[in-house]
């Protein structure tokens, strides 16, 4: 492979990057930390969930994953090597507080430690506190469905502001709350795997219950922190935008992926159309007063993770359209009001999960977040979540040639370019994952790294889209 930079090469226009635009890389605790139960940890709902036969793909579980519990201090002098200069990790609470209860020392240290780590090596910690694990003890009393929880959330926020306080400044209270309300209490597809409308939109509005809480709590210990929540967001187009239908198939999904959570968050209120749609279901039952005002407590940046858009409609896709739906959609749909949803492939690549590449749709995206949300709101914009599973190959010299997840990667930064070329302004890019990890129900089959993980040995080695993202860093250019 050439070792020009993009400066050295001849006739090639630059696009740089915003001199403040930060680059970096996510994980989750789950997917990549392993050491299950080693110094006090309890489980996880995706503990007891991955023991369920059929839940996970191959039988697979987080017991060791990448083993990163023990490897931090080598993962983060990888990043370092990269150029990344900012990280996105979670936390997990049942190290932290194991079976949702007292403060656990030695969990806590050892995020304490790969903090050290990270700031040692001059990289941005961007903290993620909900990524998914709930405490199984806290799931046998009601999980999200029970609003104790959002309370016992905002406990846990403030334990491990005690021990990180001083060194972390990026605070996300939730990873994607669709997909740990609906896609996992409706859906079933996730832990802890249950399939209920009310319990679905009972644990949407404790999460973001919990949300408003823990930012409350951590504002009132420390109004200079920058307080967030990551969302995983959708563009859905009508397939036919002439068909009144279709439009309202796009508002629905708009619905349940956007508003649903953007609304609460930064105007108070949920959409008058989706209480219309889902109230009377079980949304109303669980929304007490005060609870918006709680949920809608300022914040200073919104992590938008975008994987692909969508186009759907009412009726069916053409048998000639075989595609596969994205994934990530559930086999039955996990929100009342997307039932009648049909989602049509539009010819574009897919990648390993089945999704389309749709750099553009982040751009759109990106400006309706910008003009609608965070812009009038002044709150910061930064894509927390961006990348693609596909089927490496190992070459007889053991490197990764992955051309297709290079060409996501430089595309969808392209996309983000474009939108701060509109105006949008973008705080940062953070690539999923810095290394392949455990995929949720798809187990260790579906590889998102840069790096190679051989879960064999746990040897780490740079495919050739890190190596791409290296020099962009480098260059703070396309
Ligand atoms: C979203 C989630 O936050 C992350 O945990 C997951 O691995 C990626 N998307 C890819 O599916």
């Amino acid at each position: 492979m050439s070792e020009l930079t993009n400066s050295q090469a001849v006739g090639t226009a630059l696009r740089t990057f915003p001199e403040d635009f930060l680059f970096g890389v996510a994980t989750a605790a789950y997917q990549i930390e392993g050491a299950a139960h080693e110094e006090g940890r309890t489980d996880s709902i995706w503990d007891a969930f991955s023991r369920v036969p059929g839940a996970v793909v191959n039988g697979d579980n987080g017991d060791v994953a990448c083993d990163h519990y023990h490897r931090y201090a080598s993962d983060v002098a990888l990043m370092a090597d990269l150029g990344i200069q900012t990280y996105r990790f979670s936390t997990s609470w049942a190290r932290v507080r194991p079976d949702g209860g007292e403060p656990n020392a030695a969990g806590l240290d050892f995020y304490s430690r790969l903090v050290d780590e990270l700031l040692a090596k001059n990289i941005k910690p961007w903290l993620t506190l909900y990524h998914w694990d709930l405490p199984q003890a806290l799931e046998e009393k009601g999980g999200w469905a029970n609003r104790d929880t959002a309370y016992l959330f905002a406990e846990y926020a403030a334990s491990v502001h005690d021990v990180l306080g001083d060194r972390v400044e990026a605070w996300t209270t939730l990873n994607e709350p669709w997909c740990s309300s609906f896609l996992s209490y409706t859906g079933g597809e996730h832990a802890p795997g249950r399939q209920s409308v009310p319990d679905g939109l009972a644990a949407g509005h404790h999460l973001l219950l919990a949300h408003g809480l823990a930012t409350r709590e951590l504002r009132a210990r420390d109004e200079k922190l920058q307080l967030g929540i990551t969302l995983n967001l959708t563009v859905a187009d009508p397939v036919d935008p002439d068909d009144a239908g279709d439009r309202d198939a796009a508002r629905r999904i708009d619905g349940q992926f956007n508003r649903f959570f953007l609304d609460p968050v930064f105007r108070g209120e949920y959409p008058a159309d989706l209480l219309a749609d889902v109230g009377d279901l079980g949304l109303d039952a669980v929304i007490r007063s005060g609870d918006l005002e709680i949920i809608s407590a300022p914040i200073d940046a919104l992590g938008v993770n975008y994987y692909h858009g969508e186009a759907v409609s009412v009726h069916p896709a053409p048998a000639e359209l075989t595609t596969a739906a994205p994934s990530e959609r559930p086999k039955r749909s996990p929100f009342p009001a997307a039932d009648s949803v049909h989602w049509h492939p539009r010819g574009l690549p897919v990648t390993a999960m089945g999704w389309e590449v749709q750099p553009e749709g982040l751009t759109r995206l990106l400006r309706r977040i910008h003009e609608d949300y965070t812009g009038p709101a002044g709150v910061a914009l930064a894509v927390t979540e961006n990348g693609a599973a596909y089927d490496d190959v190992v070459g007889p010299d053991g490197t990764v040639d992955d051309g297709e997840r290079t060409e996501f990667l430089v595309s969808h930064l392209a996309a983000i370019l474009d939108a701060t070329e509109a105006g949008v302004p973008i705080a940062g890019y953070f690539y999923w994952s810095l290394m392949d990890n455990f995929e949720w129900a798809w187990g260790y089959d579906k590889r998102f790294g840069l790096v190679r993980v051989d879960y064999e040995t746990q040897q780490r080695s740079l495919k050739r889209s890190a190596i791409e993202y290296r020099r962009i860093i480098a260059d703070r250019a396309l």
